[in-house]
């Protein structure tokens, strides 16, 4: 890298925008939205969708209810131009959707491009020629007028060539782009904008589409909405007229700039989903859709199955969707730290039905776009321990006491540590099985009975300890009490039982009942055992075992 970089790269001069009103608003309503998927998307792709390929992606978008979709660049290829013809020929097009095309302001493309039209009921001519000075000095060796004349030459092409098709029922609007738009003088985009409307002569029934592209992505998201905003204010037909955003995303942000834009009076957004496109993508309109509805506003495309457009996306684009993605990525809806953990269970069991969305460090409910909760924790060496009780419990039912978190958590962290990778739930129910309800040395209870007289409980219960067999009798208060006492005759360590809880397990006939025990030895530390059984009693019984062959392991490794 340069030292000084100044010396290589300009600041991108501001816009003198005093009054800029922008700042000031919020977002009400969603866009008209185009999906440029098929055609500035597909040209970006290492490997083009296939004809069979971009039908399902069409059928995809009209699906999620795109009302506009770019369908390709017909006169610059025949595969674009039968895609086209194959759509209108086979009826694919439902009546309330505008398939939009994009043509280069020469008359024999314009007039290919309008057979490629033929029979369409609605559809969006889209026209475009290169504005910035750049292009001008170093492409089109072209003075501003020349610039200029190209635009309104091609847009009375469009007009001329265009009576046959709308005799013949079309419905069609124009769409003009001054290419590489942010990077052009405003004074120049806002006369070549002037000199193509004059030509078209929209009306407030069928409006001209401007669209500004940010062709590459030079400056800060709030230059951009200046730009627009300077545009929507001068724009001598601004009732007949839609101002479009077209950004791409070089700086990475793209969105930012197109959620400004919108602020700055846009109406209307041209993008793809997951921002498929040149270099660094066009703009997401996944993400600018669903910032909008985590406001409040229903953006009029329906995400519901977003798991299910990615994985269409990825087949036919042959790109992956990345892990951090806003909304449809791997890991969107993963927290990895155990302090989010934790805040994200306290919310999400605090939150209500039927109240706003307020669930800790998940600002959209992952149900709405068909994503389930279930793998919303995993656990790894950093997780906390109320990652791990949450997934026994949400994933198996295990509700564990408050009190056994932090014991159940050192343990599956030291386990995910040595193994060097996240638990799946699964991995962490066999970690718990085998720590509490399977643990069977040195005791095992063999048999367990109790008898009531008056107030009291007797036991009697059968043990191998070691491997020996013991025949114990115990009275108190209750079966725990009594097997307690019962155990005082042996040379188990003596202890004393700090709590108890427990909850069924299942329902109805299959229902067993899961017991938790803490106790205190008198020179080890508490530590829980858990049993299993469909007698309570005995569940309880058995966690007390597992306790004690869990203290035993504790003293033979000196842990
Ligand atoms: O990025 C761009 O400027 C374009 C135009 C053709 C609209 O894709
Ligand atoms: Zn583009």
């Amino acid at each position: 890298m340069q030292s000084a970089p100044v010396s290589k790269y300009r600041q991108f001069p501001p816009v003198h925008l005093p009054h800029r009103q922008w700042p000031n608003r919020t977002l009400t309503h969603a866009p008209a939205w185009c999906s440029v998927d098929l055609r500035d998307g597909n040209q970006a792709l290492a490997q083009p969708m296939n004809v069979e390929e971009k039908l399902e992606y069409f059928e995809m978008l009209v699906g999620i209810g795109f009302k506009e979709i770019e369908v390709g660049f017909p006169s610059a290829s025949q595969i674009e131009f039968d895609f086209c013809r194959r759509l209108i020929d086979e009826n694919r097009i439902p009546a309330d959707v505008a398939i939009q095309i994009l043509c280069q302001c020469r008359e024999e493309l314009i007039i290919r491009s309008f057979d490629a039209l033929k029979g369409a009921k609605n559809a969006i001519f889209h026209l475009y020629n290169s504005t910035s000075p750049a292009q001008r000095q170093h492409v089109f060796n072209a003075s501003r007028s020349a610039i200029i004349k190209i635009a309104t030459q091609g847009t009375q092409w469009v007009k001329n060539h265009s009576q046959a098709l709308t005799a013949a029922g079309t419905h069609l609007r124009l769409e003009y782009s001054p290419e590489s738009f942010t990077s052009t003088e405003l004074e120049f985009s806002w006369e070549i904008c002037e000199a193509v409307t004059d030509i078209w002569q929209p009306s407030t029934d069928n409006k001209i589409i401007l669209n500004l592209p940010a062709t590459v992505e030079y400056a800060t998201p709030n230059v951009h909405a200046d730009q627009i905003e300077w545009m929507c204010d001068r724009l001598t037909r601004r009732d007949k007229s839609l101002v479009s955003l077209h950004t791409h995303n070089d700086r990475g942000t793209g969105i930012a700039a197109t959620e400004l834009a919108l602020l700055a009076g846009a109406d209307r957004v041209e993008g793809t989903l997951f921002g498929n496109g040149e270099r660094t993508g066009n703009l997401d309109v996944v993400t600018v859709a669903l910032n909008l509805y985590t406001h409040g506003i229903h953006p009029n495309l329906d995400f519901s199955h977003i798991n299910e457009i990615r994985e269409v996306y990825e087949r036919t684009t042959r790109l992956e969707v990345p892990a951090r993605q806003p909304y449809a990525g791997e890991l969107t809806f993963t927290a990895f730290s155990g302090s989010h953990q934790d805040a994200i269970k306290k919310s999400w069991s605090a939150q209500k039905p039927h109240e706003p969305w307020d669930v800790l460090y998940i600002p959209i409910d992952p149900a709405d776009i068909g994503r389930s909760y279930k793998a919303i924790i995993r656990i790894n060496a950093q997780s906390g321990k109320g990652g791990v009780a949450y997934v026994l419990e949400n994933e198996f039912g295990y509700a564990l006491p408050k009190l056994m978190h932090k014991e159940i958590g050192k343990i599956i962290n030291d386990v995910a540590d040595t193994k060097g990778t996240e638990l799946s739930p699964d991995d962490i129910l066999a970690v718990f099985r085998r720590e509490y309800l399977e643990r069977c040395a040195p005791i095992v209870l063999q048999h367990f009975k109790t008898t009531e007289h008056d107030s009291a409980v007797t036991c009697r219960a059968t043990l191998t300890i070691d491997g020996a067999s013991h025949e114990l009798t115990g009275e108190g208060n209750g079966p725990i009490d009594a097997f307690t006492r019962a155990l005082f005759d042996t040379s188990l360590p003596k202890f004393e039982i700090l709590s108890y809880s427990e909850h069924s397990l299942g329902k109805g006939s299959e229902a067993r009942a899961v017991s938790y025990i803490q106790i205190k030895t008198e020179r080890g530390r508490p530590l829980f055992g858990a049993g299993i059984d469909t007698n309570i009693e005995l569940a309880s019984i058995k966690a007390i075992v597992s306790a004690l062959n869990r203290c035993a392991l504790q003293t033979a490794t000196g842990t």
